[in-house]
């Protein structure tokens, strides 16, 4: 097949970041996406309050002039002392989307997030009587005896801890497993017979392995949270995304940082795949022989699963071999580095399909 049509993607689980940095990426989201769910984890100060929540909104629209059939969905940054009325209003005023949940020290700018979930059930109970779902950052970082837990291992603890109780817990409660990374994840997911938990996957989690970000030249542009895992992870990934199973749905985690926060010692966590991120779930798809299946992952899962119609607008790919030939400048000076650029010409990702 050369070209595709399908109901135009959503994004569920992206940064936007603020600022410059936001002017510079929020062009590659709106281009390719309907809606998006905006995280909250802004630096230094993450979105907790309602006025917060809409003050980020006001900035992300005044970026957007350009590109009004684009919709951003906020999130709140959940805290041990965030309040669970405030919370729930901001849903059912039609404000805010949902909630975000980072446990504490787990990724970039969660320093603030949850130190132990108990300590939120309030609010979660707030939430599950309006509807209003929990997108979990599916990771544990401590043991029973205050260990860490080594990076690879971090989403089964929390699989066999943190998320039984939460479903066990709150009996109504939609939640998503953001960033789902192991065959561990793809298989509790597609256990819970409901559609009250879902599982956003990234691209990069679909590309690339552990394997890969070992014999990279560059891999501190391959650092994330969660971390990439090995390829019997990504198998498993590729297939539950691409089988058209309904708990799945479109989230790039896409995480941009400045060059110069990438090249620092350790590297900054979070990879830019935006400006490739359909064409490159789409050539997943193809891959897998499952093209037939494109759409449900990308268009359709994730509307259903927040309970919104699917977009109306179409997006056509036709098979038309591209490069990324050049960072993104941001106003101030920096750069960011997408994912698939490379110095080198001959180094850069062939990426195959093409929104037309
Ligand atoms: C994200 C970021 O940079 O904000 N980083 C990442 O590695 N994914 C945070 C997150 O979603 O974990
Ligand atoms: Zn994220």
């Amino acid at each position: 097949m050369d070209s595709i049509t399908i109901r135009k993607p959503d994004d569920w689980h992206v940064h936007l970041r603020d600022g410059a940095m936001l002017e510079a990426v929020l062009p590659f989201t709106a281009r390719a996406f309907g809606r998006a769910i905006v995280m909250p984890n802004l630096s230094p100060n993450p979105v907790t309050t309602t006025l917060e929540l809409q003050a980020y909104r006001e900035r992300i629209t005044e970026a957007l002039k350009a590109y009004p059939t684009f919709t951003p969905l906020m999130t709140y940054y959940l805290t041990d002392n965030s309040s669970a009325k405030e919370i729930a209003d901001g849903f059912t005023n039609g404000i805010a989307s949902a909630v975000k949940a980072y446990p504490a020290g787990a990724t970039t700018n969660s320093a603030q997030g949850v130190t132990d979930i108990r300590k939120v059930y309030e609010v979660l109970e707030a939430m599950q009587k309006v509807g209003m779902p929990i997108l979990m950052h599916g990771e544990a970082l401590k043991d029973e005896s205050g260990n860490t837990i080594d990076p690879f291992d971090r989403e089964k603890v929390f699989l066999d801890t943190t998320l039984p109780a939460l479903l066990k817990n709150f009996p109504e409660l939609k939640i998503v497993l953001e960033h789902a990374t192991t065959k561990d994840a793809v298989d509790f997911v597609r256990n819970e017979n409901s559609n009250r938990l879902g599982s956003t996957v990234t691209l990069h989690h679909l590309m690339e392995n552990r394997e890969d970000v070992e014999h990279s030249e560059e891999p501190a542009y391959l650092h994330c949270m969660p971390v990439i895992k090995n390829e019997e992870n990504q198998k498993a990934l590729r297939e539950a995304v691409t089988s058209g199973d309904s708990h799945f749905f479109l989230g790039t985690d896409s995480a941009p940082h400045l060059v110069s926060a990438k090249e620092k010692t350790p590297p900054a966590a979070g990879i830019f795949t935006v400006p490739s991120a359909i064409e490159l779930y789409t050539q997943v798809f193809e891959d897998m022989g499952k093209l037939e299946n494109l759409e449900t992952f990308t268009s359709l899962n994730g509307a259903k699963f927040y309970g919104l119609p699917p977009n109306e607008e179409t997006t056509t790919l036709t098979k038309n071999p591209w490069t990324i030939d050049s960072l993104v400048q941001i106003s101030n000076g920096e750069t960011i580095r997408p994912f698939g650029y490379n110095e080198d010409p001959a180094k850069r990702l062939q990426i195959q399909w093409k929104i037309s």
